[in-house]
């Protein structure tokens, strides 16, 4: 069974309470238990993590490359500014999917700026959750690795 690790990054935590007009009303919660449960229904195991901390991201990345099929990861701000992300990215060969649930291009400047995408097979934003459910069918459909 294919094994694919979701990770979120900074703020991401305070979903359903932070920006909701940008990032909706749902919690992680609710994202972990939907991305886990679609998931499910495709043969897919999908494990959820999130942290506030490069270093702890680092960490998972690097040891997604032995225990999992892909990583599907949502930087938050550290996109935008993380070499250290990006270089972790690039030193793995497990294949990594980028996602946002706002459109980043449709905002702020500094925030049309991925300094990681260009390491991923590629980003998806702007779809709101359902970015992570796209990204799942692509590694459901054999893509990726
Ligand atoms: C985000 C977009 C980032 O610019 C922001 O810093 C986030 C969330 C998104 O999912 O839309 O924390 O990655």
């Amino acid at each position: 069974m294919m094994n694919i690790l979701i990770l979120n990054g900074p703020n991401l935590n305070r979903l359903g309470k932070r920006e909701p007009e940008i990032y909706g009303k749902e919690t992680l919660k609710d994202l972990e238990e939907q991305v886990t449960t679609y998931g499910k229904k495709r043969n897919i195991t999908v494990e959820t993590r999130q942290s506030n901390l490069e270093g702890t991201l680092i960490d998972w990345i690097h040891e997604a490359d032995e225990s999992f099929d892909g990583i599907i990861i949502n930087p938050g701000a550290f996109t935008h500014y993380s070499y250290a992300i990006r270089d972790a990215i690039a030193s793995i060969t497990k294949p990594v999917i980028e996602v946002h649930i706002s459109n980043v291009h449709a905002r702020e400047e500094f925030r049309q700026v991925s300094v990681t995408a260009a390491v991923c097979l590629g980003q998806i934003s702007g779809f709101g959750f359902e970015g992570y459910v796209m990204a799942i069918d692509y590694f459901h459909r054999g893509n990726g690795s």
